[in-house]
């Protein structure tokens, strides 16, 4: 859409929030609540948008870093006060789109719908309005049967006035041209003392201009975060907008009450969610895999067909037809090949791990390059960490790493070899050989026996 910007008002203090966060950096479904305000209108490719600055803006530039013009209201002198600013930045273009960076439900098709009105209208301005069964708070639309004639705010509002249900979402599109003209003429004598940027629709009747409104039908739109507990209502509606979604491409959720899914994930067709799964930040997860009953995966990827239950990764790579789990943990930089099986109470980092190979039970595989087809028997340990320094360890195809084996890094298993079970094993051992660092079994016959004689 040539000649329109998008102009999102962010400067306000957010004090209920009770935070060091500024308001809109808190995230939901993982991602700030701006960005979900910027995904939104990104998607009608507007071409530009400005985000309106002021409290906590060092903060808030900081994650900006290009992903939107900067404007900055140094005093917060309401949202009037805050379109002032933009103006002149928006020379360029014929029409804006105005947002709110505390609103993050605003839903790309609701955007569009609004900009085609505008269009369509000609209109001076086109507001989005909704209908609240309490409407507390909000700016009412006041309209003379259908046409609309003014926007009060509740506290300039007459008793009368209150009783109307529908309500101001603050999501508007504007002709530049005209509102800058109208700006110029707009007051802070209120009951707020504020420079209100709805003061301009009554400039605009006034001058003969066409206003435009259309009402929503998914009040959360109009959800403004305000507080924690509102912050937590629009986490669920994100949660069940994500969940629908994937649901509609071909995953399967058997419990969406307990299922999180970040925004950014992405799956795939025939995957199946079990209960309690939490997949967070940009994990992707391949066809016909099986995540969870209670497993919670962060950046991680997940090949198709795999398995994962009972399990905590982090920034971990999951091939094909691997199994994991119950209860293991795959921390950053683990590399799982194609039908790893990774057992339970098994714990890998920053380890590659080659196809076929097993960890079944009860071991910490750390800063090691494990090959194909290798079998590390139960309680084994590679020791990688000297108090100081972190040592790499080796194991070559086809090893069988005994039970209890303790791999003092740095050290090398040539392919094909053995470990004894309970051997501490510091120095490299040469392919295909055995290698055994224990004391010789002493039997003493009718110990027992005699020691209770
Ligand atoms: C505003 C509307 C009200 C509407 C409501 C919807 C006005 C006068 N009123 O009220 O009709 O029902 O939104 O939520 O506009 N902001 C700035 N700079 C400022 C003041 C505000 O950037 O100086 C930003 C805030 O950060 C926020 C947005 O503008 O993102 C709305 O401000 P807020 O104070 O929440 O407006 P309300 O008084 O709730
Ligand atoms: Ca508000």
């Amino acid at each position: 859409m040539p000649n329109w910007a998008a102009v999102i008002m962010a400067a306000g203090k957010g004090t209920r929030m009770k935070s060091k966060l500024p308001k809109v950096m808190h995230a939901l479904a993982g991602k700030p609540m701006l960005q979900h305000v910027l995904d939104s209108v990104g998607t009608i490719q507007l071409g530009r948008s400005l985000v309106i600055l002021g409290h906590g803006r060092e903060q808030i530039e900081e994650w900006i870093d290009g992903r939107a013009e900067i404007v900055i209201q140094a005093e917060q002198l309401g949202t009037g006060h805050a379109m002032m600013q933009a103006i002149p930045h928006c020379n360029e273009v014929e029409n804006i789109i105005v947002l709110s960076g505390d609103q993050p439900l605003i839903r790309p098709e609701t955007i569009e719908t609004l900009v085609k009105l505008h269009s369509e209208s000609k209109a001076a301005a086109t507001i989005l309005t909704a209908r609240f069964e309490n409407p507390f708070g909000l700016g009412r639309i006041v309209k003379d049967g259908e046409k609309f004639l003014r926007i009060v705010e509740e506290k300039d509002a007459t008793s009368e006035e209150r009783q109307i249900r529908e309500i101001n979402t603050g999501t508007y599109c504007f002709n530049v041209a005209k509102l800058r003209e109208a700006l110029k003429k707009i007051t802070p004598q209120n009951a707020q003392g504020e420079y209100y940027l709805t003061e301009v629709f009554q400039i605009f009747l006034a001058q003969g201009d066409v206003i435009a409104t259309h009402c929503t039908e998914d009040v959360h739109e109009a959800l403004g975060i305000n507080s924690r507990a509102q912050l937590a209502q629009a986490e669920k509606v994100v949660r069940e907008r994500i969940l629908a979604y994937w649901m509609e491409e071909g995953v399967t959720v058997i419990d969406p009450g307990s299922t999180f899914i970040d925004a950014e994930v992405k799956l795939s067709q025939d995957v199946i969610l079990q209960p309690f799964t939490t997949l967070k930040g940009n994990t992707h997860v391949e066809e016909d895999a099986i995540i969870g009953p209670h497993t919670t995966l962060t950046d991680c990827s997940c090949g198709t067909g795999c398995e994962v239950t009972h399990t905590v990764g982090n920034k971990a790579m999951i091939g094909a037809r691997c199994t994991i789990g119950p209860f293991a943990y795959l921390r950053p930089g683990t590399v799982l090949k194609a039908g790893v099986k990774v057992g339970d109470f098994v714990e890998v980092k920053n380890s590659v791990i080659g196809e076929g190979s097993k960890i079944p039970h009860l071991s910490y595989v750390g800063d090691s390059h494990v090959g194909k087809s290798v079998n590390i028997g139960a309680g084994t340990i590679t020791c990688n960490y000297d108090g100081v320094n972190k040592y790499p360890t080796k194991i070559g195809d086809n090893a069988f790493i005994g039970s209890n084996t303790n791999l003092v890094a740095p050290v090398e298993i040539g392919e094909g070899a053995v470990t004894g079970a309970g051997s501490t094993i510091s120095k490299n051992v040469p392919s295909h050989a055995l290698a055994v660092e224990r004391s010789a079994q002493r039997i003493k016959e009718n110990w027992v026996r005699n020691k209770k004689n």
